[in-house]
């Protein structure tokens, strides 16, 4: 049995369904179960990784759980997972935890790290991925794009290899699944170095629009979403991107050694998600 926990998020939901299109028996870990919709052939059980104690009915009988990080949560998860004879744990982590990254300080990298540090003392088989930005990290664009051509927002030149949600979940399954991925870090980049700015155009493109992103003070945009998340982790994305603006690191290939598949571009991305914009 195969635990996925995030299982109606970004990424778990793609892990969830491929694991249950390749026949293997799945559980999906949400703290609410009855507001999602769930594929056919899913175990669905209630439990929050920041309650230890939801966690041992569910993982009763599993021998790997794909495993969404949680701030703080990482001691509480190993000590379930050894009690319940867990074997092999793949994290959702983050490209902040890189030993090159200079974001290794933010609240972001700094919780993911503790989280890996605690899963390789704790016995179990681990595999980090550590994703660049989402490319569905756009989907916070879709209400300007929605109403207009121009999306406003903070640093048009911070720049990223957006990843498609769908890479990220076929590297998990490889690693849930297939043997030889214990103790191994992947760098889960797209093919393409973009900023915001290239993002919009490409954006505009897909869609036949003249999409273009207009900068704003990233102080504004901040009161902006002030409301909507953690002072951490908006503290987290504004140093994220303004560390990126002018750099260029190298693009990762662990997508395509793991998956056998190039990384699908950011064009892909928005054609799989063009009805949201
Ligand atoms: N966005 C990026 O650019 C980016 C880049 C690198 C790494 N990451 C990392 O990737 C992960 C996914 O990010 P995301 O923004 O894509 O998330 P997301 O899709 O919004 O998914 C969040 C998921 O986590 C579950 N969840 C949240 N808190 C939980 C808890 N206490 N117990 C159990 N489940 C919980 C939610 O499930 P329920 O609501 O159903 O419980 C939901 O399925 C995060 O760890 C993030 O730091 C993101």
């Amino acid at each position: 049995m195969i635990l996925v926990t995030g299982a109606t998020g970004n990424v778990g939901r793609h892990v969830l369904s491929l694991l249950i299109a390749d026949g293997h028996a799945v559980r999906a870990l949400s703290r609410a179960p009855q507001r999602a919709v769930w594929p056919a052939g899913a175990d669905v059980v209630p439990g929050d990784l920041a309650d230890p104690r939801s966690l041992d009915a569910a993982l009763a009988g599993v021998e790997s759980v794909f495993l969404f990080a949680v701030p703080g949560g990482g001691p509480a998860f190993a000590a379930a997972a050894r009690r319940a004879g867990v074997r092999r744990v793949v994290l959702l982590s983050s490209i902040g935890v890189d030993d090159d990254s200079e974001v290794r300080d933010t609240p972001i990298a700094v919780y993911h790290a503790e989280i890996e540090q605690t899963l390789r003392g704790s016995g179990l088989a681990w595999t980090f991925l550590r994703p660049d930005g989402f490319a569905a990290n756009s989907l916070t664009w879709a209400g300007q794009t929605k109403a207009g051509d121009v999306i406003r927002g903070a640093y048009a030149e911070a720049a990223f290899a957006p990843v498609h949600e769908a890479d990220i979940a076929a590297v998990a399954v490889a690693a849930l699944t297939e043997d030889g991925h214990a103790g191994r870090v992947y760098r889960l980049t797209g093919p393409q170095w973009l900023t915001h700015a290239d993002q919009a155009a490409i954006l505009g493109r897909a869609l036949g629009r003249p999409i273009r992103y207009a900068e704003l003070p990233a102080e504004a945009v901040r009161q902006q979403m002030d409301a909507h998340l953690p002072g951490p982790i908006l503290d987290s994305i504004f140093a994220i991107w303004a560390a990126s603006v002018g750099r260029s690191p190298a693009i990762a290939t662990d997508i395509e050694k793991v998956t056998g598949r190039p990384a699908r571009s950011y064009h892909d991305w928005v054609l799989d998600h063009a009805e949201a914009f």
